[in-house]
């Protein structure tokens, strides 16, 4: 198959267009680099030993997106494109909506015109919110508490009003949890502009000799060691995860969510002493104070993935720990 992917230059992305590539599959990206490199697709084709075809502009050009589709070559897209980042959502929620929301119905537009229908959303556990119960079902509800999360459960639903519509769209919404890790090689990895967000990149640039140390955010939650819990996920079982997730697409006029996840919970001191073994150096920590907006604990069951698309996570966080090492400790400024 020919598949497009959206913000496929990303960190997701990139992880996947390469596992699309040596699956024999044709990739198409179309990315605006606003969080990304150029640099990432020079390598995935090189990983692949085939090349890919990359247009640098933004989904919401939908006449763009129409040229691309003219040729009647794309089978399905995958859509990756959107902004991640929770904090800055929430100072800057007008960019967040007109990127994420405007990004999906410009591809939508232009899918419909070209009469391509098959689409593989990444939505985002930060669907569930606070909803009580720390493992996440599908069948919970969407219960999204920042804008990052709130643009997720709008495209889901604008997903299954577009299904429900009749014109033929099938639609898989994958839920992906904490993706961590790199690519075995230590080629393509996770390179966050700016101060990291997240927990893994965090730790990686503290061993690294980038930060001095890691500040943990909080150490009173009612888990087994206080820190907060997370399902940690490697981005290569995740990128296989839309492959089956491709193979195995819903029925026509249907959006179908799946949770991406390994189905239990590290810790953050998990985490650290995972990547303390991974990289052979302590990691200076210290703990603060709660970060606002976090939960205790929350994983995925994976059961629907399992039973309805054939796959399963095959790799450890002691796996994700020592690929996102490898990555860092060759790359330690990402790709600049
Ligand atoms: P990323 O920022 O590395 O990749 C997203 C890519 O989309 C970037 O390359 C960016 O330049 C591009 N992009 C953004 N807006 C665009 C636009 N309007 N037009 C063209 N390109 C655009 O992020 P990622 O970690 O690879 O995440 C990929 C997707 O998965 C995102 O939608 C994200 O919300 C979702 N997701 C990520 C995580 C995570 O923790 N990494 C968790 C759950 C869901
Ligand atoms: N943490 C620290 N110190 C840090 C960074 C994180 O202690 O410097 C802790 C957090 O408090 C949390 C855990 O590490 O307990 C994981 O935090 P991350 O920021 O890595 O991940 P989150 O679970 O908060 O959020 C991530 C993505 C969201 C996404 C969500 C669910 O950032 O975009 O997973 O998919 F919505």
């Amino acid at each position: 198959m020919a598949i497009l992917l959206t913000g496929g230059a990303g960190y997701v992305g990139s992880h996947t267009a390469l596992a699309l590539l040596r699956a024999g599959h044709d990739v198409v990206v179309v990315d605006n680099l606003e969080n990304s490199s150029a640099e990432s697709m020079h390598r995935v084709e090189e990983l692949a030993g085939r090349s890919l075809t990359f247009g640098q502009f933004d989904v919401r050009d939908t006449d763009r997106l129409g040229k691309l589709f003219a040729d009647g070559s794309i089978d399905a897209v995958v859509h990756f494109a959107g902004l991640k980042a929770v904090g800055e959502s929430v100072a800057e929620p007008l960019r967040y909506y007109a990127n994420n929301i405007g990004a999906t119905t410009s591809l939508l537009a232009a899918m419909d015109a070209a009469e391509v229908r098959q689409l593989v959303f990444s939505s985002s556990a930060t669907v569930y919110g606070d909803g009580g119960e720390p493992e996440y079902v599908e069948s919970m509800p969407r219960n999204p508490v920042n804008p990052y999360g709130q643009t997720k459960a709008m495209i889901e639903r604008i997903l299954e009003d577009v299904a429900a519509s009749g014109r033929g769209f099938r639609f898989s919404i994958l839920r992906y949890f904490n993706p961590v890790g790199a690519d075995e090689s230590g080629r393509i990895g996770e390179d966050p502009r700016g101060v990291p967000n997240n927990l893994v990149p965090f730790v990686a640039q503290v061993a690294v000799g980038r930060r001095p140390e890691l500040l943990v955010f909080g150490d009173d939650y009612e888990t087994a060691d206080g820190t907060g819990v997370r399902d940690y996920i490697h981005v290569a079982d995740l990128a296989d995860g839309h492959l089956a997730a491709l193979a195995s697409m819903p029925a026509a006029d249907r959006a179908v969510a799946y949770n991406l996840g390994v189905g239990r919970g590290w810790s953050v001191l998990d985490v650290v002493t995972a990547f303390e073994k991974a990289c052979g150096r302590p990691i200076p920590r210290r703990v603060i104070g709660r970060r606002a907006g976090d939960l205790a604990a929350c994983w995925a069951n994976p059961a629907k993935a399992r039973a309805e698309l054939g796959w399963t996570a095959r790799r450890s966080l002691d796996d994700a720990c020592a690929d996102a090492w490898r990555w860092q400790s060759a790359n330690p400024s990402g790709y600049s």
